[in-house]
């Protein structure tokens, strides 16, 4: 089963960034010890800062992936570009954060991926990614 973790803007940053919101953890030892766990599934991971790199990568991978686990951070809340190619491709998308947006700002509550996605994990920290994970398997 080939699932792709793709995370969009600043979450590069994750360990650095806003620890108290976002955690001390990289993304990397995460991911790492995701693979570890789940030896049996084709974990694939991208991240851009570059909302068309998003979009190509959802291209390459969305008609032969089982699962696409999508924390598209801030573009989220803005990204008609990223909704419309989420409901381009067949593979299924599941959106993640990593906080509770809707505990945050009113500017976080909106989302042009969910109405395309299969569902939403928000609030579990990094924990979110893997429930995703479950879902799909
Ligand atoms: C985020 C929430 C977004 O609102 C924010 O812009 C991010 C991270 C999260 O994982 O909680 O960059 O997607």
């Amino acid at each position: 089963m080939k699932i792709l973790i793709l995370n969009g803007p600043n979450l590069n940053l994750l360990g650095k960034r806003e620890p108290s919101i976002y955690g001390n953890e990289t993304f990397n030892d995460f991911f790492e010890a995701l693979k570890k766990k789940y030896a049996d599934v084709e974990l694939h991971y991208f991240q851009s800062n570059i909302e068309g790199e998003l979009i190509d990568k959802l291209h390459e991978v969305g008609f032969t992936f089982e699962g696409i686990i999508f924390n598209a951070g801030a573009y989220t809340h803005t990204s008609v570009a990223i909704g419309d190619a989420i409901k381009g491709i067949e593979t299924q998308v599941i959106e993640v954060h990593i906080s509770n947006v809707y505990a945050r700002e009113k500017f976080r509550h909106v989302s042009y991926i969910a109405p395309n996605a299969k569902g939403v994990i928000a609030g579990f920290g990094l924990q979110s990614y893997e429930l995703a994970l479950q879902s799909f398997l």
